[in-house]
């Protein structure tokens, strides 16, 4: 079944709908959901989510923009929800010099942080990283080296992409694959093993076509699905098959109930 690796239905742009589309992702062939969270907000929304629904489970971690909420009483209580059963992952944690909301000291410093987190926690970690390329990938070097984890929403250029499979990471790839313009991407995923490929959307941003700019949805995963496959040289299913084997192994949920 599809596996949805991150995705953000404590969103308010599903406040209308939230568990009637929830309730329709395995009927749909989705299995399983990582709902990755950005802000303290989302870390509690997320972890209510993963008590509610069995096929969810949740990413702790505070995204670049939001990284100004952060201090030693906010980072413990993080440190803490941590240890949760269905806590299995730090993120989203990066640098964002696209939005460049907090100054990039700031982002720097907490990313390093949320890497430790990480480590300490034995944890894989998502990355966000949007226009910050080489420093990203240099704070990689120093302080993810022997991490396991995912370069989220893919963004830059194939011979990157190598090298972050290299150091033991995977790419995650969502919608923007399906889109025309899409070059650097679509190179990328010819260029890297299927075994190093996640399946993601991002939702609720980033639709593919034919609902590119529309809300997204794991569901629309099939088109992302078909996409790979078509750049591959094989079946959807077999993108499916294999791309969900990969984040078991990553999110290390392999032994549950999954037969
Ligand atoms: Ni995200």
């Amino acid at each position: 079944m599809i596996f949805e690796s991150h995705a953000h239905y404590d969103d308010k742009a599903f406040d209308k709908d939230r568990d009637l589309l929830l309730e329709r992702m395995q009927e749909q062939g989705v299995g399983t959901i990582i709902n990755v969270s950005a802000s303290m907000r989302g870390v509690r929304d997320t972890l209510a989510l993963t008590e509610r629904y069995p096929f969810i489970y949740g990413a702790v971690g505070i995204h670049p923009d939001e990284v100004g909420e952060l201090n030693e009483e906010n980072f413990s209580w993080l440190q803490e929800q941590c240890g949760r059963k269905k806590v299995v992952a730090v993120g989203e944690i990066g640098l964002d010099y696209y939005w460049d909301k907090e100054s990039h000291e700031q982002q720097k410093y907490w990313f390093i942080r949320q890497l430790s987190l990480a480590r300490e926690q034995k944890l894989p970690v998502i990355i966000h990283s949007r226009e910050a390329a080489q420093d990203t990938m240099d704070l990689m070097k120093e302080h993810g080296t022997g991490l396991e984890g995912v370069i989220h929403c893919f963004s830059y250029s194939p011979e990157m992409a190598r090298e972050y499979v290299k150091m033991g990471y995977y790419i995650g790839v969502g919608g923007v694959v399906t889109f025309k313009n899409a070059k650097k991407l679509k190179e990328t995923v010819q260029q890297i093993p299927l075994e190093r490929i996640l399946l993601e959307t991002d939702s609720p941003y980033l639709a593919p076509v034919p609902y590119r700019g529309k809300r997204n949805c794991s569901f629309y995963l099939s088109y992302v699905a078909k996409e790979i496959g078509a750049l591959k040289g094989i079946s959807p299913e077999e993108v499916i098959c294999v791309t969900e084997r990969n984040a078991q192994k990553m999110y290390r949920l392999e032994e549950t109930e999954h037969e």
